[in-house]
């Protein structure tokens, strides 16, 4: 075997255990998620099956996930929160799932203007490390419809939890871009949402999956 081939049956072989410690998980909990095929359309039909109320991603890049949103609810404000240039490349944090993403996620000045302009009338970017106080300056007081969480970590998932929990009331669509079924899944969204669930006494049930995507809906609190 040459080292490349034991890498990749040491990463099979850890996703393959990734897959059985998930579907243990979720055997345990009803209802179920529904499966969808891809996870654009999962996305897409959370979103537009949604109650009304504030819509809003949290982690953005390039936008791709962001412009489908800002289609589905094309008369209200949609919005969009990352650090893009105001930090180096990869992620604020380390980390510890699939692939190494440290040099991702790399942004100019020139670049996030480019993209500004780019994005449908409907979108209002935030640019700047998560931050709870600015966070809560553009969203306010009305309720979340939609969150959409895909900043990958549970330090930066945390932050965001916090800064919007008196906007999550029952209703509230909650999709994770990265909870489940990859080595370290316990770690990040998955964590990071169950803590946030047990301290402030929400109750949730899981709603859609597709592969390491996962949505929930609020159900009180
Ligand atoms: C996987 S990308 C988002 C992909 C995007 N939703 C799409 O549709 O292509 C993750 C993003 O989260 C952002 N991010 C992660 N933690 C952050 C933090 N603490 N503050 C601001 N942005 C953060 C990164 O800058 C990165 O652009």
């Amino acid at each position: 075997m040459t080292n490349r081939s034991y890498a990749e049956a040491a990463q099979g072989a850890a996703q393959h255990s990734a897959f059985q410690q998930w579907q243990e998980y979720i055997s345990a909990h009803a209802p179920r998620p529904v499966f969808y095929a891809t996870k654009m359309e999962h996305l897409e039909h959370a979103v537009l099956t949604a109650p009304a109320g504030q819509v809003a991603e949290f982690g953005v890049d390039g936008g791709h996930a962001l412009r489908m949103i800002s289609a589905c609810r094309p008369r209200q404000r949609v919005w969009g929160f990352d650090a893009w240039h105001h930090k180096g490349p990869g992620l604020p944090d380390r980390w510890t799932g699939n692939f190494d993403h440290s040099r991702a996620f790399t942004w100019t000045k020139g670049s996030f203007r480019e993209l500004k302009r780019s994005m449908p009338r409907n979108v209002r970017l935030v640019p700047g490390l998560f931050d709870a106080q600015v966070i809560q300056k553009h969203l306010g007081k009305e309720p979340l419809a939609v969150l959409h969480i895909d900043c990958d970590t549970g330090a930066s998932t945390r932050t965001v939890l916090d800064a919007v929990v008196d906007l999550i009331k029952p209703g509230t669509r909650v999709i994770f871009d990265e909870y489940c079924n990859y080595p370290g899944w316990r770690e990040h969204e998955h964590l990071a949402w169950k803590r946030f669930c047990s301290t402030n006494g929400i109750q949730y049930h899981y709603w859609g999956q597709c592969h390491m995507d996962v949505s929930v809906e609020v159900i009180s609190r």
